[in-house]
Parts: C-alpha cells; sequence; structure tokens
C-alpha cells in the first residue's frame, strides 16, 4: 500500500490571463489530498472516493472499456472525477512500463471540488505520485508535475495551463508563464483567509467566455494584458516583502476579473465583506462563477466577517504550505 498527498492552492494574482500567457502566482495552502493505492493482480481500478463534498461514491471498472459506473451522485461530477483519476493511473502505468497494472485507490480530501482551490490537480499529482510509487517507479517532482499537467490538459480540453499542477506538486507560491514555471523563495507571510459560497463554477465554460470576450473587445485583450502588468507589479512587492501592495493589488486583479465576467454575487459580497472588515485585499481565485475568494488579513475579523455574511457557507483560515507532493 502507498499513500501520497499534494496541497491545494489558491492564486495570489493571475487566473485566466495565464491562459493567455501572462504570468500567475499560485500558492500552496494547507489543505490536501490524500490518494491511497494498492496494486491489484488484475488490470481493473477500483476507485473510492471520501470528502470530495459529495456524499462518497464508489465505482469498479476498467479504464478504456466502455462501461457505465453505476453510481447515486450527478455524472458529471462523477465522469470529471473518474477522468481525473484515469489520466493518471494512465501516466503512473506509463511511467512505471507497466500498461495493465491495476490498483484499488481510495481518495480523500479536504478541498472543495471545483471552488477555485485546486482540488483536481492535488488529486491527480497525488494519484500519480502513489500510483507510480507502488509500481516501484520514483518520479521527480518535476516530473509528476508535468505528467499531472498532461492529464489536466487532456480532461480540460486543451484550456489547462500549468499553475495548478505545478503549484501542487512543488508547494509554496510559484510563478508560471506559458511552460516556464519557477518557484518563488522566500516569500512573505502570507496571511489568507478563505471564504467559500459551497458552489462551484464550470472552469471550461468560463475560460470560453473569457476567450470569447477577448476576440470579440480589443478592450477585453487589453483586460487580459492588464492582468499581466498587476501580476508583474505584485511579484514585485512580493520581492519587497510590501504586503499591504500584495493586497491592493488583489483587489485590483478581482476588479479585471469582474470585468471579464467571471465573478459573481456571493464572489463579489465575500469580497467586499472581507475588504469593510479591514482586509489588506480580496479577489476571486481560480475559474470564478462561485466557489472561493481568498483575502489577505493578519487579524480574525475577515474570517468572523465572512461567517456573518449571506451567501458563505464556510470561510477558515489557510497557511501557505511549503511543502508540495509527499509520501504519507
Ligand atoms: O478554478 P481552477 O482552480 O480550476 O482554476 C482555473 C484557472 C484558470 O486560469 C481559469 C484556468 C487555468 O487552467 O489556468
Amino acid at each position: 500500500m502507498t499513500v501520497s498527498s499534494a496541497p491545494g492552492k489558491v492564486y495570489l494574482f493571475g487566473e485566466h490571463a495565464v491562459v493567455y500567457g501572462e504570468p500567475a502566482v499560485p500558492c500552496a495552502i494547507e489543505r490536501r489530498a490524500r490518494v491511497t493505492v494498492e496494486a491489484r493482480d488484475d488490470d481493473r481500478l477500483r476507485v473510492e472516493a471520501k470528502d470530495l463534498t459529495l456524499d462518497g461514491f464508489t465505482v469498479e471498472y476498467s479504464s478504456g472499456a466502455d462501461e457505465q459506473p453505476d453510481v447515486n451522485v450527478p455524472t458529471p461530477l462523477v465522469e470529471a472525477a473518474m477522468g481525473y483519476v484515469d489520466g493518471a493511473i494512465e501516466q503512473a502505468r506509463d511511467a512505471a512500463d507497466t500498461p495493465d497494472a491495476g490498483f484499488d485507490m481510495t481518495v480523500e480530501s479536504d478541498i472543495p471540488l471545483g471552488a477555485g482551490l485546486g482540488s483536481s490537480a492535488a488529486v491527480v499529482v497525488a494519484a500519480i505520485d502513489a500510483a507510480a510509487r507502488e509500481l516501484d517507479c520514483d518520479l521527480t517532482t518535476e516530473e509528476v508535475a508535468g505528467r499531472a499537467y498532461r492529464v489536466e490538459h487532456e480532461v480540460q480540453d486543451g484550456q489547462a495551463s500549468r499553475a495548478d499542477t505545478f503549484c501542487s506538486a512543488m508547494g509554496g507560491a510559484v510563478r508560471v508563464e506559458g511552460d516556464d514555471c519557477t518557484r518563488i523563495d522566500d516569500v512573505p507571510n502570507l496571511p489568507f483567509v478563505v471564504g467559500y459560497d459551497g458552489g462551484a463554477g464550470d472552469t471550461g465554460e468560463l475560460v470560453a467566455g473569457v476567450r470569447a470576450l477577448r476576440d470579440e473587445y480589443d478592450f477585453a485583450a487589453d483586460t487580459v494584458e492588464a492582468i499581466g502588468d498587476v501580476v508583474r507589479e505584485g511579484e514585485q512587492a512580493l520581492a519587497d516583502d510590501d504586503v499591504p501592495s500584495v493586497g491592493k493589488l488583489m483587489n485590483f486583479d478581482h476588479g479585471l476579473l469582474s470585468a471579464l465576467g467571471v465573478s459573481s454575487r456571493s464572489l463579489d459580497a465575500m469580497v467586499w465583506a472581507a475588504r469593510d472588515a479591514g482586509a489588506m485585499g480580496a479577489k476571486l481565485t481560480g475559474a470564478g462563477g462561485g466557489g472561493c475568494i481568498v483575502a489577505l488579513d493578519d487579524t480574525p475579523a475577515t474570517e468572523t466577517a465572512l461567517s456573518y455574511t449571506p451567501g458563505c457557507e464556510a470561510a477558515f483560515r489557510a497557511e501557505l504550505d511549503r511543502e508540495g507532493v509527499r509520501a504519507e
């Protein structure tokens, strides 16, 4: 039996614009997905998922076969989750050169699904690491990140950036610009507070919406480029340990994302509750449409304000997790 875990993330800056080659800075947070795998003597895959904000489901099937799993949760969620798990297993089989390896697998996660906290990337990263090690194949962290990106890219129809998977594999704060991914060392203490509306956005639809706006209007393309400018300014603020400026730039980023149509009433309500409570900055994180916001506040005020905000289902502090994928 082999167990690996990998962290979720918040976007400090740059989601959506990163899809068009602008830089982004995601930061790993101390909320993890943990994957347990055990090799089987046949080529089947049995997956049990717990705590994925679903009631939990178990499916057993031969990957690649046209078998419909018999489960009682919404099919699109199961299909998406299985696409990621299937892809991760394919990557581990390929890495270990054992195309017929079968597994019993358990996925546990304390990262809400589809809410902008990188749940799918964390599951894919942990699953590749665990399954490859179970097959006696030790991959470097960079290799795990690269293979996890291929899975996300395929499941998300070519619309995924490297941001989520690289950040989850490496941990800490990272910078992603196209294929160029690096860790940012010496980041100041970033007092993250997350607000969660209990919902989820459809990443594919939201990315397609921004793409359509960008194709239709030059000023929308300029808005995407302006997000890139905010990110570059934000990197300088991080290098200067200037956390209040980081917060100001997060506010700016949220405004630009709003202009691109990816915020929502509940996300805006949480962003404003955080700002009114004295947060240094607040913005949506991830694809938007619903899900989570991230604020910077080293006092308890933002967390308290969010917990009383209509539409906010959960508020919690999220420490930067400097460790990425790891064996458990
Ligand atoms: O909501 P998430 O965690 O899937 O983040 C999506 C971020 C986008 O920039 C919108 C897309 C991407 O692949 O980078």
